[in-house]
């Protein structure tokens, strides 16, 4: 008899692959990490606010179906027409967020420079969509991670990966097109664009969350699923007039109603295990060790 996954025993994946997010952040410094805490808040805002209509809630399942993952536990029925993702589903797009830039920190170098990047610089550093794909793939290797569904780790790996597509397929790192992009890494897209345009970056000065709205909009269906960037603004636009009343930094402009920020709490609560915890803190050298080096031997391959 085929075995129905209620989501339980998607719960311990997560909270791993959670951590492994916050090991990834602890690699990096300054913008980088800021950006990375910032996709995450937006795409967990979005989230847990975004309602999904009946082809987009067909789109998601036939991505999960396409790893023999369940993805009922993933969403919840509104009714026959509307959906939107449970606790368990803003989790996975939360750890997809944490993730999705865990191949950068190898590309510091790049990052660092204080002027806009050579095209050769450029191409370099679009490895790291891959790299983050192949540092979340190699978790599967470690044997001291007890993974339940090894197929989950696999999805939230390309997922985070396909942060960088485009609708039109000009993207990278496959040029996947259309809803060839999984719904998760269409979603990552509209938040990194976001936050990579909101901050300051040593050859450009931070512009301000209505102007990147603007500017993203403009690539509406070239770059961002429209459907799903209209649902995203809307989410974006609604959290941050409930919050102007914390004029300032765009980390208030960004969504932090005291609503979002029990729900953030709430979810923390759920990444707290004893057990768990303490296994993965005995994990962290040799996972920084490993990833490092299938990530440099990558790096080497690819530029020889
Ligand atoms: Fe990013």
């Amino acid at each position: 008899m085929k075995e129905v996954k209620v989501g339980a025993e998607y719960s311990d994946d997560l909270i791993q692959l959670d951590y492994i997010g916050d090991l990834g952040m602890s690699e990096m410094i300054g913008l980088m990490r800021l950006h990375v805490q910032e996709v995450t808040r937006f795409t967990t805002l979005i989230a847990h606010k975004l309602t999904l209509n009946k082809k987009q809630w067909l789109e998601f399942k036939a991505d999960c179906e396409s790893y023999q993952i369940n993805p009922d536990p993933f969403i919840t029925e509104v009714d026959e027409t509307q959906y939107h993702f449970s606790t368990l589903g803003i989790f996975l797009l939360k750890i997809c967020a944490k993730v999705h830039d865990i191949g950068k920190p190898l590309f510091r170098s790049i990052y660092r420079l204080e002027r806009s990047l050579t095209d050769e610089e450029f191409n370099r550093q679009k490895l790291h969509a891959d790299l983050t794909r192949m540092i979340v793939c190699s978790l599967l290797l470690d044997q001291r991670y007890q993974w339940k569904e090894p197929q989950l780790v696999k999805m939230v790996a390309d997922c985070a990966a396909a942060h960088q597509e485009k609708m039109d397929g000009s993207g990278y790192p496959d040029g996947a097109k259309g809803t060839e992009i999984p719904l998760i890494g269409r979603l990552l897209a509209i938040s990194d664009a976001l936050s990579a345009i909101i901050n300051p970056r040593p050859y450009q000065k931070e512009t301000p969350l209505v102007t990147a709205i603007e500017w993203i909009t403009r690539d509406r269906g070239s770059h961002f699923d429209p459907q799903l960037l209209d649902g995203a603004i809307a989410v974006i636009q609604q959290e941050r007039y409930s919050a102007q009343r914390f004029s300032g930094s765009w980390e208030k402009e960004a969504g932090f109603t005291q609503e979002y920020s029990d729900m953030l709490n709430n979810i923390s609560a759920v990444e707290i295990d004893g057990a768990s915890s303490k296994l993965l803190t005995a994990n962290k050298r040799a996972l920084m060790l490993l990833n490092g080096m299938i990530a440099e031997s990558l790096v080497e391959k690819t530029l020889a």
